[in-house]
């Protein structure tokens, strides 16, 4: 770690923020290191983005392969923050899109939401979500061919057989797209870290007005049907964790449908 005497206020939040409490102070009150930092930082970066004045990098880190330094960091804009009732809105709003325009997503779009995703929150922030993305609706039209031929197969979803034979795809729906998201299988959690990245995909897609809806079917095919997981590429060892269709909506939903009421038992 470098902290930049000029630079630091001794302030502390380095330290506190740490999730392992690697982060004690110098004799001067400087924050260094631990020690154990080599073996147990997990590289979330924490320490450098809480700095308020830029004065923390973590050069040479493991398991950090850059520098990490705040120039590396992207500076919160402060004015971009949105209320309350904007971010309940966005959420309330973000609806399963089953009905999709024949258009194509620009890959740099895709991108942009990658990217998004990837600040999901991972276990030890493993951030292990691998994307395999579609990018012309005749790719995904051939993956739900194998979707619905495993179901013939195993004689289950007669009505996403039927569908199909009548040629309409109960699987993705028509999406253009779909980005399937895969990890090691001897990870932390590489199901709930594949699902937090997904449902920030989907809210990032939500944000640029494009649509998305799990895949379901093709994630539980994924489970076992060869022929998929080879055309998807899914390394030996890895399975296949969260699954969305994409594409730009054909309708705009005029309301918000109602939820369940909330149900907690509070405890004291
Ligand atoms: C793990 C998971 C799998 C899903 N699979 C499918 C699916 O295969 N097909 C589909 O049309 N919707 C699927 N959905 C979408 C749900 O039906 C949808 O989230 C739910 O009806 C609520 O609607 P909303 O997302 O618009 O609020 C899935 C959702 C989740 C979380």
């Amino acid at each position: 770690m470098f902290a930049d005497k000029e630079k630091c206020k001794r302030c502390g939040a380095c330290a506190a923020e740490c999730p392992y409490d690697l982060i004690v102070d110098d004799p001067e009150g400087f924050p260094k290191l631990r020690p154990a930092a080599k073996k147990t930082c997990i590289a979330c970066g924490h320490c450098v983005a809480v700095c308020p004045t830029g004065a923390l990098a973590l050069p040479d880190m493991p398991p950090v392969t850059d520098a990490l330094s705040p120039e590396q960091c992207r500076a919160m804009i402060r004015d971009q923050h949105v209320t309350p009732e904007q971010a309940d809105q966005f959420l309330r709003s973000r609806r399963s899109i089953r009905t999709y325009r024949d258009k194509t997503i620009p890959e740099q779009i895709l991108l942009e939401l990658l990217g998004v995703a990837a600040f999901a929150p991972s276990a030890k922030n493993g951030q292990p979500a691998r994307w395999i993305v579609t990018r012309s609706a005749e790719t995904t039209q051939e993956l739900v061919s194998h979707v619905v031929h495993y179901m013939s197969i195993n004689n289950v979803f007669p009505g996403v057989i039927k569908n199909w034979k009548k040629g309409v795809d109960k699987v993705c729906h028509n999406a253009p797209h779909v980005a399937v998201a895969y990890a090691a299988e001897d990870g932390f959690n590489p199901a709930e870290d594949c699902a937090l990245a997904a449902a920030y995909l989907e809210l990032a897609a939500h944000a640029r007005g494009i649509g998305a809806c799990w895949a379901g079917f093709l994630m539980e095919a994924a489970e076992g049907c060869q022929a998929l997981r080879e055309r998807l590429g899914i390394p030996e060892g890895h399975g296949v964790y969260a699954a969305l269709m994409l594409g730009y909506p054909k309708f705009r939903y005029a309301r918000i449908p109602r939820r369940r009421d909330v149900t907690v038992r509070w405890l004291d």
